[in-house]
């Protein structure tokens, strides 16, 4: 542990009050316990809606000598919302992160947390909780010391810090573990012990950065609910990074995707998964098949042997314009397909890889490379329709289902 993070936790602290709450407590699906008075506290916080957001970034950048790491952040977060910033490996997520809690302060913007400017604010005078990817705990230290830790630079009595750190060991779903050293805990564990230290003294806000990538799948699920469902009951508003898409989907309220210092786009997971804004978005989450043809003059898209028919090209694209046409694997239709009008052509299935609740073909039209697609298929589906390797079907690409880029394969 060095002592850059041991003044970022210890600073966290100052000048706040303890919220100490009565022990009672109610369990919640996942395992961690939430005591009474801490929902109570985040029922009455939702009730005064703040006019302005909650977190307000205004054309926030960072540079690192000349190299720009992010470019004109500008982004509200609304309280009691959990927010994702999903992006590839070194596209700024954490810059971001830091520049919200004080800890690389940004080089021009400003920064506005409950109406108040923080962009000078040094971490102390800021309100929030962080947890790190790596453990970050103190090794020579027990978990209540570690918890306790934010807690004792305040005037407050041993008996009280002792039924805090209980009563938050209880609130990540280990009371009784605060004599042991984190080595030897769990990751898993490591990570609930730096969530309570993270929340030990009530911040208005939590910061999480890829703090659970370091666990295994397993255990890396089972936190992703827990830790939901904790910041649901809480009310806290956090701000998660990750670069894991499947995380951002099924935790955030709002993802905000970023690519090299940028925001992308900014959505419910189901508007970034549905409409993807471009298609970078589109690729970073889920799977998305990528038809790469040329618009032809009676206003379709041409891909190798397919002529595809898209909803509004003619106010997207001209004549001759590079386009690639996007649609994903459980989108392709096969069934009812007397209801589709357009976009209906015989494939045949090249490849079946069975990957336990349905099947993932790989589509084509005559050996045809350009237009091969991936198609997912509900194991009913394979069978009603009688579907292995080499069978010849008809599928549809629904128009409403197809979004358009202009772009050829190079990506541009
Ligand atoms: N202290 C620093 N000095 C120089 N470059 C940095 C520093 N911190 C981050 N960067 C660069 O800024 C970019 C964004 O980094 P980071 O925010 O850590 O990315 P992410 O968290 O999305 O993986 C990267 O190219 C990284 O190398
Ligand atoms: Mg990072």
């Amino acid at each position: 542990m060095d002592e850059a993070l041991r003044r970022q936790i210890g600073a966290q602290v100052k000048n706040r009050t303890l919220d100490l709450k009565p022990p009672a407590c109610a369990k919640l699906a996942g395992g961690f316990f939430i005591p009474s008075g801490v929902i109570m506290a985040a029922r009455s916080k939702t009730k005064s809606a703040p006019k302005r957001a909650f977190l307000e970034i205004r054309d926030v950048t960072k540079k690192f000598g000349d190299f720009t790491a992010l470019e004109d952040i500008t982004l509200d977060i609304h309280e009691g919302e959990l927010i994702c910033f999903l992006g590839p490996s070194g596209c700024g997520k954490t810059t971001l992160l830091r520049a919200i809690a004080g800890l690389d302060v940004q080089t021009t913007g400003r920064i506005y947390q409950k109406g108040r400017d923080i962009s000078d604010a040094p971490p102390a005078d800021r309100d929030f909780g962080i947890v790190f990817q790596s453990y970050a705990l103190f090794p020579n230290m027990t978990v209540t010391k570690n918890i306790a830790y934010g807690l004792v630079n305040r005037r407050m009595g041993r008996k009280a810090i002792a039924s805090r750190v209980e009563e938050l060991l209880e609130l990540v779903g280990m009371p009784g573990s605060g004599d042991k050293y984190p080595a030897a805990l769990s990751g898993g564990q490591q990570q609930r012990v730096a969530l309570a230290r993270a929340l030990a003294t009530s911040p208005g806000m939590l910061l999480l950065d890829e703090p659970l990538s370091a666990l295994d799948a397993k255990v890396r699920e089972q936190l992703r609910h827990e830790l939901k469902d904790l910041q649901r009951s809480l009310g806290i508003t956090t701000i998660m990074v990750t670069h894991d898409q499947e995380e951002a989907l099924s935790m955030a309220d709002r993802i905000v995707v970023m690519s090299d210092g940028r925001i992308e786009q900014v959505g419910t997971p189901i508007e970034i998964y549905r409409d993807p804004i471009s298609a970078y978005v589109a690729d970073f989450i889920g799977s998305m098949n990528f038809l790469y043809g040329r618009m032809d003059a009676g206003g379709h898209v041409q891909v190798g042997r397919l002529k595809i028919a898209l909803d509004d090209a003619a106010n997207q694209f001209a004549t001759g314009d590079d386009v690639v046409v996007c649609i994903r694997p459980e989108d392709v239709a096969v069934r009812d397909l007397a209801q589709i009008k357009t976009n209906k052509y015989a494939m045949s299935i090249r490849e079946v890889e069975f990957l336990g609740s349905f099947c993932r073909a790989t589509l084509d039209v005559d050996g045809d490379k350009d237009a091969e697609l991936i198609a997912d298929f509900s194991i009913n589906l394979m069978r009603d329709f009688k579907l292995t390797r080499g069978t010849r079907l008809k599928v549809a690409l629904p128009t409403t289902r197809l979004q358009a880029f202009r772009g050829d394969k190079r990506g541009e």
